[in-house]
């Protein structure tokens, strides 16, 4: 029988190109998403290039901390589960608030995806060796980086709160990494790069995104982003489809795959106790285990 292998935000953009790699490499690929239509649609074109099993399609909103209890209470009655790809992200140009009433970009960068990967640990374990790849952004390296609470101090910048929230997941990844040493079950995070998905091209033309003083610079900002997201969804989705399944990563955990499918340094404040410390209350706290 196949491995199954999870991946979410998987029925478009990088994640379907995710999906695509691992049902190339045998995996029973679930793709979740929210839109049925477009999970069907993401169902055939996975079925197209797999080698192994068919894939499927799941539906839930992982920006509802409901919608992921029910995702993970289903996917727990599947049996083990090799690979996990938290792949789901976005960015948000105005503030806003998720269903739970959590600050948008926090919620489904971080809190979804904490939830999720807590709630599968055990089918994780059972299907060891195994992984967990969390999908992070180079937007982490202008983030700000206190987590004394959701929300940091200072004007809403999309941008900049969405590597904010990337950054925490990092944060938790890394630890995950240490807990889960030992275990079979290793964890990466992967770094796409950049791709010209719905998600760069829905949000990244506003210089408000932005803090002040780069919207001073926007222009070459703006240039910067459209340069840097150019490439398309299947380039940027083999940092994850490394980090899920090479060969030359076994026996290793808690490391970052840049964009070339190489292991790359950490950001700044990734390792941070004091960050760690925060973040992890904060993800107990509003989305209890
Ligand atoms: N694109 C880039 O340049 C870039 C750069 C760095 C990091 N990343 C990261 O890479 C990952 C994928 O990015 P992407 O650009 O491919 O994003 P995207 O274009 O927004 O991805 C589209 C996919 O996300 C699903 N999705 C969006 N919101 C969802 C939600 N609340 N619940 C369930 N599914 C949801 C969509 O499902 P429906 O069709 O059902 O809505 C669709 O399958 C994200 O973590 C992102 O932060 C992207």
């Amino acid at each position: 029988m196949s491995a199954r292998a999870v991946v979410t935000a998987g029925t478009g953009g990088i994640g379907l190109e995710t999906a695509k790699g691992l049902a190339e490499r045998g995996y029973a690929v679930t793709v979740v998403g929210r839109n049925a239509e477009r999970g069907a649609r993401a169902v055939e074109e996975v079925a197209s290039v797999a080698t192994a099993a068919a894939p499927r399609f799941v539906a839930a909103d992982l920006a509802s901390l409901q919608e992921v209890r029910a995702l993970a209470a289903q996917l727990a009655t599947e049996g083990p589960l090799r690979v996990l790809v938290n792949n789901v992200g976005a960015m948000f140009e105005w503030r806003r608030q998720s269903v739970d009433g959590v600050e948008a970009s926090f919620a489904v960068n971080h809190l979804s995806p904490y939830l999720l990967t807590e709630l599968l640990l055990e089918q994780l374990r059972a299907g060891a060796p195994g992984r967990i790849v969390n999908v992070t952004s180079g937007a982490v390296g202008l983030a700000k980086r206190t987590f004394d609470s959701v929300e940091p101090p200072g004007g809403y910048y999309g941008f900049h709160w969405y590597g904010r929230a990337k950054l925490a997941h990092l944060i938790y990844t890394l630890d995950l990494a240490e807990r889960l040493r030992g275990s079979q079950v290793a964890v990466f995070a992967a770094d796409p790069g950049g791709a010209a998905t719905a998600m760069t091209s829905g949000t990244m033309t506003s210089p408000k995104i932005v803090s002040p003083p780069l919207r001073l610079l926007w222009p070459l900002v703006r240039r910067k982003f459209e340069r840097s997201t150019a490439a398309p969804a299947s380039v940027a989705a083999r940092s994850s489809v490394f980090a899920a399944t090479d060969a030359s990563l076994d026996g290793r955990t808690g490391i970052l795959i840049g964009p070339e499918t190489v292991p790359v340094p950490l950001p700044r404040g990734a390792e941070d106790p004091r960050a760690l410390e925060n973040v992890l209350r904060l993800s107990r706290r509003l989305a209890p285990v």
